[in-house]
């Protein structure tokens, strides 16, 4: 029988989620990797409860996060079952739809047969009778916006999920999403880009139209798969999700130049008195158009590491350009 700490929620703090009533802690965490068939049970349990019991409120699947595809949510479903059903209503739960999930015509992108279905499945595997947010997971040019986002308003009115948010969408093509959709009535909670210290792509205008917009933003990846902490410092561990799941991080992709950019960063992170990944973490959070930083975690000694990251979140002007110039190879 697990019971949750009962100091979780003065561990961590919480952002308002863009215009709305939604509170979204600073650190969130993904199922994406470690909650598939490769990952025994027991440590999915442990990587959970660890995040609940540091305040981590926000969980945040897909249809297709595994290996096999599905399997992070049927897994997280008999979590749900075993030790968080009782805190149903402290949680907010995300699911997507928008990659590639089944075979034929109508198991991906954007149409409304797609996401309807997609959802309906998702919630049978996670046990739930609703998700807190449903994504369309990438934008796809060749469904009209008015039916992707006609399908999401349906969702919210349908009282399958709460909230919808949108992922991996550009600048213009997430201002017409947020504004399609509030021509229907409904408010777009939340958008989901890729943002890290390897990958500043947002800060161009997407931060500020989703500031504009009064949407949320929740990053994911802060950590750039691990590359941002101290895994590779002195080579490549087993146990690293490079050695042992190269899905989406090969070997190669640790290179002797990132190598460089990644031990002068710890020096800074070490003169700050914080690990590099807290560093990554509190440098993301900086900007304040983020609500969440989303992580991914494959211990549950690496949320209760990250969930300290604001504990040193103030960088000074010098800090700031010395990670400018690391990050633009300048040194
Ligand atoms: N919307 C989208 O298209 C999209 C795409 C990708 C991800 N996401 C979401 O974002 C979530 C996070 O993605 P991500 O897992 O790539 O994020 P990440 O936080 O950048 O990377 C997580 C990985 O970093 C390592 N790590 C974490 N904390 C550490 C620490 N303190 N010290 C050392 N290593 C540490 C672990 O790798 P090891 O396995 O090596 O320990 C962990 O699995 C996903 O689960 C998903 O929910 C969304």
């Amino acid at each position: 029988m697990y019971t949750p700490d009962s100091s979780r929620y003065r561990k961590i703090s919480y952002r308002r989620c863009g215009k709305s009533g939604i509170l979204l802690p600073i650190i969130s965490l993904g199922l994406w990797h470690n909650f598939g068939d490769i990952t025994p049970f027991g440590v999915q349990r442990e990587i959970l409860r660890s995040a609940f019991d540091n305040g981590i409120t926000h969980f945040d699947l897909a249809n297709n996060y595994g290996p096999p595809y599905g399997e992070a949510e049927r897994n997280f479903g008999i979590h749900m079952d075993r030790d968080f059903s009782p805190y149903r209503d402290e949680l907010i739960i995300s699911t997507k739809a928008g990659y590639d999930m089944w075979p034929g015509p109508y198991g991906d992108h954007g149409s409304r047969k797609y996401l309807m279905a997609s959802l309906d499945q998702s919630l049978k595997r996670m046990h739930l009778d609703y998700v807190d947010i449903f994504y369309h997971h990438r934008p796809d040019p060749n469904t009209p916006i008015e039916e992707t986002m006609q399908a999401l308003h349906d969702i919210v009115k349908s009282g399958k999920a709460l909230y919808v948010g949108i992922s991996n969408y550009n600048t213009e093509q997430a201002a017409v999403a947020i504004d399609t959709l509030k021509s229907m009535g409904t408010h777009m909670l939340i958008h989901q880009p890729n943002y890290s210290m390897l990958n500043r792509s947002i800060e161009h205008s997407l931060t500020g139209r989703l500031t504009e917009k009064g949407v949320g933003c929740i990053a994911f990846g802060p950590l750039a798969g691990g590359k941002l902490t101290a895994r590779y410092l002195n080579g490549i561990p087993s146990d690293s999700r490079a050695a042992h799941d190269p899905r989406f991080l090969r070997p190669s992709d640790i290179t002797d130049e990132l190598l460089i950019k990644i031990r002068k960063l710890n020096e800074i992170a070490q003169n700050r008195s914080q690990t590099l990944a807290q560093m990554a973490l509190a440098w993301t959070l900086r900007n304040d158009c983020v609500t969440s930083a989303l992580i991914g975690a494959s211990k549950p000694e690496q949320v209760i590491e990250n969930v300290k990251a604001m504990e040193n979140s103030h960088f000074s002007e010098e800090e700031l350009a010395a990670i400018d110039n690391i990050l633009a190879g300048k040194y």
